[in-house]
């Protein structure tokens, strides 16, 4: 393969965001996808509860706006929400006409709908609890059968390529060849998914290190409302499954959180108990936990009809029952993990950046809709409906005709191979050990400022390490992470309240006076502290 591969689109990720987006592209524009590991290995396939949308004759358009507004805490753009919530079944018949199978009521074609936290109606389609999968897999097959989308695996972006302050193209690692080639085009479009991996714990694949919001930093474009970084309640405790989710669909379907003495505890945290907010419910486990001193709470559905858990929840079956629990049977224990960042690169509603020939989609965008605060389920929507809007506003730029520029060849300068790669590996660990022990569920300024310090100083020493050693995939993601890490500290450290998932306890409550100062600059540029 050249080392220059140029087309009309660039798509950095291949999640529903970045699948949906090029599927929604004229044929006659050339589109490469390019994607860290396998087409497959996003947030998306990971997704188990659902995506939510009004379906049903007894919800409503305005009941779902109210609800993610609510759950927002004050931030959310009112008329975002509105285009993404209205869009919604729209874009549910496009994905049914691609071949995701909902599931539907036994006996009859209505769409069965699960209920999560923050929801006041069911709205949540879902294939049982491996909805993300059949998403997945329903794009990837569309995608195959397009003679104009070329797909390239293990190839890691490293940096936008900037021409008279425009993207044009990317830098980008060839996992095979090790060699950085060149994909220059008219437009760009970050669809990186998230940035979970920046804390240690999460339910996030390994790829989400936030790439796209860091390399969108670099090039000059805002990133806004970073330091709401949202917690899901139950991921599964054990020694040695990592990062499974256990969805909250369980919670919509009765499941209940028990504390160490075995009794429920939500009742004294909110009147809405397991179905509460995120934040709420993620803070009072934390609670919970500091108090009891325990290290796992439980999450107990095993009074539910066995048959019914088994094929309602056949992924969390299966796989808790390898872990050596039989969820028919018995709780199961669950800690709150880093999911989802609500912020991102700063978007409209077409998915453009304030940096020319730039666009951003799904989790790495901050588009407002979520807020301060993401409802439950309202992800892969938000993803599939911008990836829509910003396919009809990117194909307005090219039919206008947009010129590429030549790119010049990566320059290594004067990098060699790093003496001990160990080194790297240590300070993956200690950033995210770093942003879990001081940036989690519950900030104080004083954890705020250690983190702050901290970070400085690794980031700078993964700089310089960027520079003079030979670029690997861990490297590039190293520095991605910390860069993120320093923005979501920065972000934390303005907001002088507690709204949605940022929690302070040294400011406990919402600010009006801070919901003003940050909306009015409620984004980071790269020339500010
Ligand atoms: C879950 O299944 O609990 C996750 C759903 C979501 O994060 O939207």
């Amino acid at each position: 393969m050249s080392d220059v591969v140029s087309s009309d689109v660039l798509v950095i990720g291949s999640g529903i965001a970045g699948l949906s987006f090029s599927l929604n592209i004229p044929e006659t524009y050339t589109v490469t996808v390019v994607t860290k590991t396998s087409i497959l290995e996003t947030a998306t396939n990971r997704a188990q509860g659902g995506i939510a949308a009004v379906i049903s004759d007894k919800d409503s358009v305005a009941s779902h706006i109210e609800d993610t507004i609510r759950v927002g805490a004050g931030l959310c753009h009112p008329k975002v929400v509105e285009s993404i919530v209205k869009s919604g079944p729209k874009r549910i018949e496009e994905l049914v006409r691609l071949g995701v199978e909902f599931c539907r009521e036994e006996g009859c074609d209505d769409f069965d709908l699960g209920l999560e936290g923050g929801h006041t109606n069911r709205r949540v389609l879902h294939v049982k609890d491996h909805t993300g999968a059949d998403i997945q897999r329903a794009l990837v097959e569309q995608i195959r059968k397009r003679s104009n989308v070329t797909v390239y695996e293990n190839h890691s972006a490293v940096n936008l390529y900037m021409s008279n302050d425009c993207v044009m193209g990317a830098y980008v690692l060839d996992k095979e060849t090790k060699t950085v080639k060149r994909f220059p085009s008219k437009v760009t479009v970050l669809a990186t998914g998230g940035a979970g991996r920046v804390f240690l714990y999460t339910s996030n694949p390994d790829v989400a290190t936030g790439d796209g919001i860091a390399m969108a930093y670099r090039a000059g474009a805002s990133i806004t409302n970073l330091e709401f970084i949202q917690f899901h309640p139950t991921l599964l405790y054990h020694s040695k499954i990592r990062s499974f989710l256990i969805s909250e669909a369980l919670r919509g379907e009765g499941a209940v959180l028990l504390g160490p003495d075995g009794k429920r505890f939500m009742d004294a945290y909110h009147p809405d108990a397991e179905l509460a907010p995120r934040d709420v419910v993620a803070r009072a486990i934390d609670s919970e936990l500091k108090r009891t001193g325990a290290n796992f709470v439980h999450l107990d559905i095993s009074f539910k009809d066995a048959d019914f858990i088994k094929d309602r929840f056949p992924a969390i079956y299966s796989t808790c029952l390898n872990a050596g629990i039989d969820i028919t049977q018995e709780p199961i224990p669950v800690v709150p993990g880093v999911h989802y960042v609500c912020g991102g690169v700063k978007t409209d509603i077409n998915g453009k950046t304030d940096v020319r020939g730039l666009y951003a989609i799904g989790e790495c965008a901050g588009t407002g809709f979520h807020g301060a605060n993401r409802l439950a389920s309202n992800s892969l929507l938000e993803g599939v409906v911008m990836a829509h809007n910003t396919a009809a506003a990117v194909s307005d730029d090219l039919q206008r005709g947009i010129e590429v520029h030549s790119m010049p060849p990566w320059d290594p300068g004067e990098a060699t191979d790093p003496d001990e790669l160990v080194v790297i590996s240590h300070m993956w660990d200690e950033v995210r050990r770093l942003m879990v022990n001081y940036v989690g569920i519950v900030r104080t300024n004083k954890r705020l400022i250690r983190a702050r310090n901290r970070i400085g100083f690794l980031a700078r020493e993964i700089e310089s390490f960027y520079w003079d050693f030979i670029i690997t995939p861990d490297l590039i993601e190293l520095r991605n992470i910390a860069t993120v890490a320093e923005l979501i500290i920065k972000m934390a450290r303005m907001r002088k309240e507690s709204r949605g998932a940022h929690y302070n306890r040294d400011y406990p409550e919402p600010s009006k006076a801070a919901v003003d100062t940050v909306m009015k600059k409620g984004y980071i540029s790269v020339d500010e502290e």
